[in-house]
Protein backbone atom coordinates (compact mmCIF):
# COMPACT_ATOMS: atom_id res chain seq x y z
CA UNK A 1 0.00 0.00 0.00
CA UNK A 2 1.16 3.11 -0.61
CA UNK A 3 0.69 5.26 2.51
CA UNK A 4 2.04 1.86 4.54
CA UNK A 5 4.92 3.85 5.30
CA UNK A 6 3.48 6.48 6.90
CA UNK A 7 0.48 5.01 8.28
CA UNK A 8 2.68 3.33 10.31
CA UNK A 9 4.14 6.63 11.77
CA UNK A 10 0.16 7.53 12.16
CA UNK A 11 0.54 6.16 15.63
CA UNK A 12 -1.12 7.44 18.95
CA UNK A 13 2.10 9.57 20.12
CA UNK A 14 3.62 9.77 16.89
CA UNK A 15 3.46 13.37 16.58
CA UNK A 16 3.97 14.07 20.48
CA UNK A 17 7.38 15.92 20.36
CA UNK A 18 5.48 18.58 17.61
CA UNK A 19 2.66 18.52 19.83
CA UNK A 20 0.89 21.63 21.00
CA UNK A 21 -2.36 22.74 22.51
CA UNK A 22 -4.74 25.47 20.68
CA UNK A 23 -4.70 26.90 23.92
CA UNK A 24 -1.89 28.64 22.90
CA UNK A 25 -2.30 29.51 19.35
CA UNK A 26 -5.18 32.77 18.44
CA UNK A 27 -6.11 32.40 15.14
CA UNK A 28 -5.92 35.44 12.25
CA UNK A 29 -6.85 35.91 8.99
CA UNK A 30 -7.44 33.88 5.95
CA UNK A 31 -3.79 33.74 3.66
CA UNK A 32 -4.27 30.57 1.40
CA UNK A 33 -6.70 27.82 0.62
CA UNK A 34 -5.78 25.09 -1.53
CA UNK A 35 -7.76 21.90 -2.52
CA UNK A 36 -7.29 19.91 0.55
CA UNK A 37 -6.60 22.36 3.60
CA UNK A 38 -6.19 26.52 4.03
CA UNK A 39 -4.13 28.42 5.37
CA UNK A 40 -4.52 31.09 8.55
CA UNK A 41 -2.21 33.41 9.81
CA UNK A 42 -2.29 32.80 13.82
CA UNK A 43 -0.34 34.12 16.45
CA UNK A 44 1.61 31.15 18.81
CA UNK A 45 2.97 31.71 22.29
CA UNK A 46 6.03 30.35 22.76
CA UNK A 47 8.55 30.20 25.91
CA UNK A 48 10.34 32.56 23.75
CA UNK A 49 7.59 35.11 23.03
CA UNK A 50 4.60 35.16 20.75
CA UNK A 51 5.41 34.44 17.09
CA UNK A 52 3.16 34.49 13.95
CA UNK A 53 2.78 31.35 12.94
CA UNK A 54 0.75 29.66 9.58
CA UNK A 55 -1.68 27.36 10.66
CA UNK A 56 -2.90 24.84 7.91
CA UNK A 57 -6.06 23.17 8.62
CA UNK A 58 -8.10 20.62 6.41
CA UNK A 59 -10.64 22.02 4.29
CA UNK A 60 -13.46 19.74 4.62
CA UNK A 61 -13.78 17.57 7.71
CA UNK A 62 -13.63 14.40 4.89
CA UNK A 63 -11.11 11.35 4.48
CA UNK A 64 -9.16 12.57 1.88
CA UNK A 65 -8.86 15.91 3.35
CA UNK A 66 -7.64 13.99 6.40
CA UNK A 67 -5.81 11.71 5.03
CA UNK A 68 -3.35 14.78 2.83
CA UNK A 69 -3.48 16.70 6.02
CA UNK A 70 -2.02 13.75 8.37
CA UNK A 71 0.96 12.98 4.74
CA UNK A 72 1.50 16.62 5.18
CA UNK A 73 1.97 15.84 8.80
CA UNK A 74 4.24 12.99 8.59
CA UNK A 75 6.60 14.04 5.58
CA UNK A 76 7.37 17.47 7.53
CA UNK A 77 7.81 15.83 11.07
CA UNK A 78 10.35 12.96 8.65
CA UNK A 79 12.16 15.94 7.32
CA UNK A 80 12.68 18.05 10.29
CA UNK A 81 13.46 14.77 12.37
CA UNK A 82 16.55 13.80 9.87
CA UNK A 83 20.15 14.61 11.75
CA UNK A 84 21.08 16.69 8.77
CA UNK A 85 18.23 18.67 8.88
CA UNK A 86 19.17 22.82 9.29
CA UNK A 87 15.98 24.40 10.01
CA UNK A 88 17.82 28.09 9.76
CA UNK A 89 19.53 26.87 6.08
CA UNK A 90 16.65 24.56 4.77
CA UNK A 91 14.61 25.77 1.68
CA UNK A 92 11.64 23.88 3.12
CA UNK A 93 9.06 25.21 4.79
CA UNK A 94 10.06 24.91 8.71
CA UNK A 95 7.72 23.07 10.73
CA UNK A 96 6.44 24.77 14.24
CA UNK A 97 4.36 22.48 15.86
CA UNK A 98 1.47 20.09 15.17
CA UNK A 99 -2.25 20.27 17.18
CA UNK A 100 -3.94 17.62 16.74
CA UNK A 101 -6.92 17.47 18.70
CA UNK A 102 -10.69 16.06 18.29
CA UNK A 103 -12.22 19.08 16.55
CA UNK A 104 -9.16 21.55 15.94
CA UNK A 105 -6.27 19.73 13.90
CA UNK A 106 -3.13 22.54 12.84
CA UNK A 107 -0.12 21.83 10.99
CA UNK A 108 1.80 24.95 12.26
CA UNK A 109 4.56 26.49 9.95
CA UNK A 110 6.87 29.61 9.79
CA UNK A 111 4.89 32.07 8.30
CA UNK A 112 6.48 33.00 4.83
CA UNK A 113 5.56 37.15 4.81
CA UNK A 114 6.14 37.83 1.18
CA UNK A 115 3.62 35.09 0.15
CA UNK A 116 4.12 32.99 -3.20
CA UNK A 117 6.31 33.27 -5.55
CA UNK A 118 3.49 32.56 -8.53
CA UNK A 119 1.67 35.72 -7.25
CA UNK A 120 5.11 37.79 -6.67
CA UNK A 121 5.60 37.05 -10.48
CA UNK A 122 3.03 38.28 -11.36
CA UNK A 123 2.61 41.15 -9.68
CA UNK A 124 6.57 41.88 -11.14
CA UNK A 125 4.84 41.93 -14.16
CA UNK A 126 2.27 44.42 -13.69
CA UNK A 127 4.23 46.46 -11.98
CA UNK A 128 6.83 47.22 -14.09
CA UNK A 129 6.47 45.03 -17.12
CA UNK A 130 10.92 44.44 -16.58
CA UNK A 131 12.30 40.99 -16.19
CA UNK A 132 14.78 40.91 -13.64
CA UNK A 133 15.90 37.29 -13.93
CA UNK A 134 19.34 37.30 -11.50
CA UNK A 135 17.12 38.33 -8.83
CA UNK A 136 14.49 35.47 -9.62
CA UNK A 137 16.90 33.22 -10.36
CA UNK A 138 17.94 33.65 -7.07
CA UNK A 139 14.88 31.70 -5.82
CA UNK A 140 15.49 28.82 -8.59
CA UNK A 141 19.11 28.26 -6.78
CA UNK A 142 16.73 28.10 -3.43
CA UNK A 143 14.22 26.01 -4.48
CA UNK A 144 17.59 23.30 -6.05
CA UNK A 145 18.65 23.21 -2.76
CA UNK A 146 15.51 21.78 -1.38
CA UNK A 147 15.35 19.04 -3.70
CA UNK A 148 18.87 18.17 -2.74
CA UNK A 149 17.69 17.57 0.49
CA UNK A 150 14.61 15.57 -0.59
CA UNK A 151 16.85 13.52 -2.83
CA UNK A 152 18.96 13.01 0.44
CA UNK A 153 15.72 11.73 2.40
CA UNK A 154 14.26 9.80 -0.54
CA UNK A 155 11.34 11.94 -0.75
CA UNK A 156 9.31 13.35 -3.57
CA UNK A 157 7.01 16.71 -3.61
CA UNK A 158 5.36 15.96 -6.35
CA UNK A 159 4.00 18.97 -7.19
CA UNK A 160 7.13 21.42 -7.78
CA UNK A 161 5.63 24.45 -9.24
CA UNK A 162 5.72 28.40 -8.15
CA UNK A 163 2.42 28.51 -6.64
CA UNK A 164 3.98 26.42 -3.68
CA UNK A 165 7.10 28.11 -3.53
CA UNK A 166 6.91 30.60 -0.39
CA UNK A 167 8.95 33.91 0.17
CA UNK A 168 10.35 34.68 3.57
CA UNK A 169 10.73 37.99 4.83
CA UNK A 170 14.19 38.29 4.27
CA UNK A 171 13.24 36.95 0.33
CA UNK A 172 14.18 33.22 0.95
CA UNK A 173 12.53 30.76 -1.26
CA UNK A 174 10.85 27.86 0.59
CA UNK A 175 9.10 24.98 -0.24
CA UNK A 176 6.15 24.47 0.91
CA UNK A 177 3.00 22.24 0.23
CA UNK A 178 3.80 18.51 0.74
CA UNK A 179 0.15 17.14 0.79
CA UNK A 180 1.17 15.41 -2.19
CA UNK A 181 5.14 14.73 -1.53
CA UNK A 182 5.64 10.78 -0.88
CA UNK A 183 8.02 8.25 -0.10
CA UNK A 184 10.02 7.07 -3.18
CA UNK A 185 10.63 3.47 -1.30
CA UNK A 186 6.57 3.28 -1.42
CA UNK A 187 6.25 1.46 -4.28
CA UNK A 188 2.39 1.61 -5.19
CA UNK A 189 1.67 4.84 -7.52
CA UNK A 190 -0.16 7.43 -5.77
CA UNK A 191 -2.58 9.34 -8.18
CA UNK A 192 -3.51 7.09 -11.45
CA UNK A 193 -4.15 8.86 -14.67
CA UNK A 194 -7.95 7.97 -14.09
CA UNK A 195 -8.17 9.95 -11.38
CA UNK A 196 -7.03 13.07 -12.58
CA UNK A 197 -9.32 12.05 -15.89
CA UNK A 198 -12.16 12.03 -13.64
CA UNK A 199 -10.70 15.28 -11.69
CA UNK A 200 -10.68 16.83 -14.91
CA UNK A 201 -14.09 15.95 -15.71
CA UNK A 202 -15.50 17.47 -12.78
CA UNK A 203 -13.41 20.82 -13.76
CA UNK A 204 -10.92 20.68 -11.17
CA UNK A 205 -8.39 23.43 -11.75
CA UNK A 206 -4.75 22.81 -12.10
CA UNK A 207 -4.28 23.64 -8.31
CA UNK A 208 -5.09 20.30 -7.73
CA UNK A 209 -4.35 18.44 -10.89
CA UNK A 210 -1.35 20.14 -12.75
CA UNK A 211 -0.22 18.39 -15.93
CA UNK A 212 1.42 20.84 -17.65
CA UNK A 213 3.99 20.37 -14.60
CA UNK A 214 4.10 16.79 -14.63
CA UNK A 215 6.68 14.61 -16.26
CA UNK A 216 5.92 12.18 -19.05
CA UNK A 217 6.30 9.09 -16.57
CA UNK A 218 4.15 10.58 -14.02
CA UNK A 219 1.59 11.29 -17.07
CA UNK A 220 1.69 7.77 -18.22
CA UNK A 221 2.26 5.78 -15.38
CA UNK A 222 1.56 8.14 -12.31
CA UNK A 223 5.03 7.10 -11.28
CA UNK A 224 6.99 9.47 -8.98
CA UNK A 225 10.55 10.00 -8.61
CA UNK A 226 13.10 12.77 -7.99
CA UNK A 227 13.78 13.04 -11.41
CA UNK A 228 10.13 13.87 -11.91
CA UNK A 229 10.27 16.62 -9.30
CA UNK A 230 13.44 17.75 -11.20
CA UNK A 231 10.32 17.73 -14.62
CA UNK A 232 8.61 19.77 -12.61
CA UNK A 233 11.34 22.31 -12.01
CA UNK A 234 12.06 23.01 -14.80
CA UNK A 235 8.61 24.36 -15.56
CA UNK A 236 9.03 26.32 -12.74
CA UNK A 237 11.85 27.81 -14.12
CA UNK A 238 9.82 28.42 -17.12
CA UNK A 239 7.10 30.32 -14.96
CA UNK A 240 10.13 32.42 -13.54
CA UNK A 241 11.19 33.53 -16.89
CA UNK A 242 8.16 34.39 -18.04
CA UNK A 243 6.76 36.28 -14.42
CA UNK A 244 4.44 33.81 -14.04
CA UNK A 245 3.04 32.75 -17.00
CA UNK A 246 0.60 29.90 -17.62
CA UNK A 247 2.68 26.76 -19.01
CA UNK A 248 0.68 25.48 -22.00
CA UNK A 249 2.22 22.96 -24.73
CA UNK A 250 1.50 24.31 -28.28
CA UNK A 251 -1.89 22.79 -29.97
CA UNK A 252 -2.96 20.93 -26.86
CA UNK A 253 -5.96 22.80 -25.12
CA UNK A 254 -6.90 20.54 -21.93
CA UNK A 255 -5.45 17.58 -23.08
CA UNK A 256 -6.36 14.36 -20.35
CA UNK A 257 -3.26 12.71 -19.29
CA UNK A 258 -2.56 10.27 -21.97
CA UNK A 259 -2.91 12.81 -24.55
CA UNK A 260 0.19 15.19 -23.38
CA UNK A 261 1.90 12.49 -23.09
CA UNK A 262 1.69 11.50 -26.33
CA UNK A 263 2.39 14.96 -27.43
CA UNK A 264 5.23 14.94 -25.29
CA UNK A 265 6.91 11.23 -26.45
CA UNK A 266 6.66 13.45 -29.84
CA UNK A 267 9.49 15.36 -28.19
CA UNK A 268 7.27 18.55 -28.03
CA UNK A 269 7.83 20.64 -25.23
CA UNK A 270 7.29 24.30 -23.68
CA UNK A 271 8.95 26.33 -26.08
CA UNK A 272 11.81 28.85 -25.41
CA UNK A 273 9.94 32.11 -24.03
CA UNK A 274 11.07 35.29 -26.22
CA UNK A 275 11.97 36.64 -23.20
CA UNK A 276 14.57 33.69 -21.93
CA UNK A 277 18.12 33.21 -22.89
CA UNK A 278 19.28 30.63 -24.76
CA UNK A 279 21.34 29.43 -21.91
CA UNK A 280 18.63 29.20 -19.35
CA UNK A 281 16.39 27.94 -21.78
CA UNK A 282 19.31 24.84 -21.84
CA UNK A 283 19.24 24.40 -18.16
CA UNK A 284 15.16 23.83 -18.15
CA UNK A 285 15.17 21.85 -21.51
CA UNK A 286 17.62 19.58 -19.72
CA UNK A 287 15.40 18.79 -16.97
CA UNK A 288 12.62 17.64 -19.95
CA UNK A 289 14.53 15.33 -20.84
CA UNK A 290 12.37 11.92 -21.96
CA UNK A 291 15.28 9.60 -20.12
CA UNK A 292 14.51 10.35 -16.43
CA UNK A 293 18.29 9.62 -15.80
CA UNK A 294 19.68 11.98 -18.04
CA UNK A 295 18.17 15.05 -15.82
CA UNK A 296 20.48 16.82 -14.04
CA UNK A 297 20.39 15.88 -10.16
CA UNK A 298 19.18 18.86 -8.06
CA UNK A 299 22.96 20.13 -7.25
CA UNK A 300 24.10 19.75 -10.98
CA UNK A 301 21.04 22.17 -11.45
CA UNK A 302 22.22 24.73 -8.68
CA UNK A 303 25.55 25.04 -10.31
CA UNK A 304 24.48 25.75 -13.78
CA UNK A 305 21.66 28.07 -12.28
CA UNK A 306 24.70 30.08 -10.73
CA UNK A 307 26.72 29.94 -13.41
CA UNK A 308 23.82 31.58 -15.73
CA UNK A 309 23.39 34.45 -13.21
CA UNK A 310 27.00 35.09 -13.01
CA UNK A 311 26.82 35.68 -16.90
CA UNK A 312 23.84 37.60 -16.12
CA UNK A 313 25.36 40.39 -13.38
N1 LIG B 1 0.28 30.57 2.50
C1 LIG B 1 0.36 29.25 2.59
N2 LIG B 1 1.30 28.90 3.48
C2 LIG B 1 1.84 30.03 3.97
C3 LIG B 1 2.87 30.32 4.89
N3 LIG B 1 3.54 29.35 5.51
N4 LIG B 1 3.18 31.59 5.11
C4 LIG B 1 2.52 32.56 4.48
N5 LIG B 1 1.53 32.36 3.60
C5 LIG B 1 1.20 31.09 3.35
Amino acid sequence: QVEAGLTQTVQPGWLSRWETTSRHLSLGHLVGMGMFGHVIQAKLKTPAGEITVAAKAVRRKDTQCYRNFYREAAILVAIHEDQNHENLRSNIIQLLGLVNETSQKYILMEYASKGNLLLLLRQARRQNGTIFLPYNLRYAVHISRALQELQRLALTHCDVAARNVLITADDVAKLADFGLARDVYATVQYVTGHKRERAKRENLDDEVFPLNWMSLESLETGEYTCQSDVWSFGVLLWEIATLGREPRYDGNNNPSCLQLARTLRRGVRLRRPPECSGEMYDVMSSCWQEQPSERPDPDVLEKRLLQVRNTMI
